[in-house]
């Protein structure tokens, strides 16, 4: 068998506490994997002057994946965020979440009869670093390209060929013009894939998604409308600690939570572990541990089952308890 190297990069703040209780419940499951622990972030930075450098990105590429838990990006103008370094640099420009509801729970909806996946262009949009700070005034660039437009679309409709062979394409193409060409690109790729799709502009797709969630599968969109439905979306399933995420290319993928590095919890062992611990299962099926994965997620609905769950689903249990509930009961089932 193949041993695949993963490097570990737990971060900052509750990183520093999800990954473990991820890497604990990874553990469990004794899969042929070489863990490679990688120290990243704001942390680094006040230590070293640099929060991620050559070295550290040659050892991230030398890894067949990655799982990460969170890092902290301060608004300081010379600080750049590791996080778009690594997204660019490893060109993985599909970044997939999944908005599912955990049996048992809800969000601010009331509703669990929903399932959707939000599928987000990951290297360009807002986030093209192309910038030009005066100061009176300052530009940010929107890049939306033919070609990764036409990349996003087609993971979006492969996905949905899984699914329910039919896409959102969610864009404000009625004032940016750039979301006309990402909007034409989508269709066109959808149309010659044989997958179905219709459109929403983003303001009105936000009402919706928070009023009829079950109305949605796969949701395609550019990169700031993606960021910022997803953490929307979160409060579909009762908590940002809940939603992983997938950052895949061609090459590489990496495996983290949506959510940040959470200063206001963090220190405190009552982050909720299960976006780092059902992003790990992300990383299990990219893998091809099928039934590995599965267990994973039997875990996890075990540890809500038990009523073992952080301050965040209404519980009173630590991080670690949940990371150690899981552990056992793949173990028990292993
Ligand atoms: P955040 O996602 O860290 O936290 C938002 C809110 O959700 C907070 O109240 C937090 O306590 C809560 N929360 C988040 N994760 C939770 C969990 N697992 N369990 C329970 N509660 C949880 O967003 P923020 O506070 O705006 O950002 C903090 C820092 O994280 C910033 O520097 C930001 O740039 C960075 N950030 C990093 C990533 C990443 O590395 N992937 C993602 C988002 C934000
Ligand atoms: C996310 C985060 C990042 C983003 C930040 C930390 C750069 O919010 O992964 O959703 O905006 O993509
Ligand atoms: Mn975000």
């Amino acid at each position: 068998v193949k041993i695949m190297r993963v490097a570990i990069v737990e971060g900052d703040g509750i990183g520093k506490e999800v990954i473990p209780a991820a890497v604990e419940v990874l553990d469990a499951l004794d899969l042929p994997i070489e863990k490679v622990p990688l120290e990243l972030g704001y942390g680094k930075w006040e230590k070293c002057g640099v929060a991620i450098d050559e070295k550290d990105l040659e050892i991230l590429k030398s890894c067949d994946c990655v799982l990460f838990g969170a890092i902290t990006t301060p608004t300081d103008p010379n600080y750049k965020s590791v996080l778009l370094t690594i997204r660019k640099e490893l060109d993985m420009y599909a970044n997939i979440r999944p908005i599912k509801p955990l049996p048992g729970l809800v969000g601010v909806t009331g509703k669990n009869d929903f399932d959707l996946v939000i599928v987000r262009e990951n290297t360009e949009g807002m986030y093209s670093s192309i910038e030009e700070i005066h100061d009176d005034v300052a530009y940010t660039k929107r890049v939306v390209s033919r070609k990764g437009s036409e990349r996003i679309a087609r993971s979006a409709c492969k996905l949905a060929k899984d699914r329910k062979n039919e896409i959102t394409i969610v864009h404000k193409s009625n004032v940016l013009k750039s979301d006309t060409l990402f909007l034409g690109v989508c269709r066109e790729v959808a149309a010659s894939e044989g997958v179905e799709y219709r459109d929403m502009l983003v303001d009105a797709m936000a009402y919706s998604l928070m009023s009829y969630p079950e109305r949605y599968d796969v949701v395609v969109t550019t990169n700031l409308f993606g960021d910022i439905l997803s953490d929307m979306s979160a409060a579909l399933v009762g908590s940002l600690g809940l939603v992983p995420s997938a950052n895949i290319g061609d090459k590489y993928a990496f495996f983290e939570p949506v959510h940040g590095s959470a200063p206001d919890i963090a220190g405190k062992g009552i982050a909720n572990p299960i976006a780092a611990i059902l992003s790990m299962k992300m990383m299990l099926e990219w893998m091809g541990y099928e039934r590995e994965a599965a267990l994973v997620e039997s875990a996890v609905e075990f540890s809500i089952k038990e009523n073992i769950t952080t301050p965040d689903l209404g519980g009173s249990s630590s991080t670690s308890d949940v990371g150690k509930l899981m552990a056992d009961h793949i173990r028990n089932n292993l």
